[in-house]
C-alpha cells in the first residue's frame, strides 16, 4: 500500500506562478523525494539483485523514472511503451499504443512503471499486451493510486501515494500535455478543465 498523506497543518503555499491554475500542493517536492527513495528500497528488496527491464509509460512517468531509477541499485534496461487515452478533459478514453517496446522481455523480470492508477484501464491493457511477450514475471510501480476511480479489479505491487479523488498534475502528470514540469504534485482548480472542455464542446 502507498504512503498516506498527512493533513499537515502547515500547507505549502502554491508558488505565484502557479496559483491561478492549481488550487494547492498535494505533495511537495521535499514529500516526493523521501517517497520515491523509500520506494526504491521496496523494489530492490523485491527484485534480490536479478537484472530487470524497466517499461515505462510516457509520458507522465518522465520525473519520476529519473528519480526512481537513480536510486535502484540493481542492473537494469529501461524501455518506454508510448500509450495515448483519448478522452475528453480528465476522463480517460480509448487507448492508442503510440510506441512499442523495443526490448526483448521474453523470460524477463518486468517493472512495469506508470504515473497514476485512476480507472485501472491503462494498467489492465498494458499487463495484458506485455503478458503475450512471455515475460518471467511483471511487477507494478505507480507513483498515485486514486482508489475511488476504479473501474477494473486491479492493484499495483509497489504505490508511491494513495490519494484522494482530486485531478492532479506536475511531476510529470498533465492536464492537456501541461504542467508536467512542476516540480510537486497539485490539484488543478477545475476551472481551468471545465472552460477546457467546454472550448472542445
Ligand atoms: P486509468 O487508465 O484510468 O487508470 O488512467 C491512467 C492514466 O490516466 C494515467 O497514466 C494518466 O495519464 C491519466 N490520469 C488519471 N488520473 C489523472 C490525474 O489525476 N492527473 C493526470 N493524469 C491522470
Ligand atoms: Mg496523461
Amino acid at each position: 500500500m502507498g504512503a498516506q498523506l498527512k493533513n499537515s497543518k502547515l500547507k505549502a503555499p502554491v508558488p505565484p506562478r502557479w496559483r491561478q491554475e492549481v488550487e494547492r500542493i498535494l505533495i511537495t517536492d521535499a514529500q516526493l523525494a523521501r517517497r520515491v527513495k523509500s520506494l526504491a528500497r521496496e523494489i530492490e528488496k523485491d527484485f534480490l539483485g536479478r537484472e530487470m527491464v524497466v517499461v515505462s509509460l510516457l509520458s507522465g512517468t518522465v520525473m519520476f523514472l529519473a528519480d526512481l531509477i537513480r536510486h535502484l541499485n540493481l542492473p537494469m534496461r529501461m524501455d518506454f511503451m508510448g500509450v495515448s487515452s483519448y478522452g475528453l478533459g480528465t476522463e480517460s478514453g480509448d487507448l492508442v499504443f503510440t510506441k512499442e517496446l523495443r526490448l526483448d522481455v521474453k523470460g524477463r523480470d518486468v517493472l512495469l512503471v506508470d504515473d497514476i492508477l485512476d480507472t485501472g484501464k491503462t494498467m489492465t491493457r498494458v499487463l495484458a499486451k506485455l503478458q503475450l511477450l512471455e515475460p518471467r514475471r511483471i511487477k507494478t510501480c505507480v507513483l498515485l493510486d486514486k482508489p475511488a476511480h476504479r473501474q477494473f479489479d486491479i492493484e499495483a505491487d509497489f504505490v508511491g501515494f494513495e490519494i484522494p479523488d482530486f485531478f492532479v498534475v506536475g511531476y510529470g502528470l498533465d492536464f492537456a500535455e501541461r504542467y508536467r514540469n512542476l516540480p510537486f504534485v497539485g490539484v488543478l482548480h477545475p476551472h481551468v478543465y471545465k472552460e477546457a472542455i467546454k472550448r472542445v464542446l
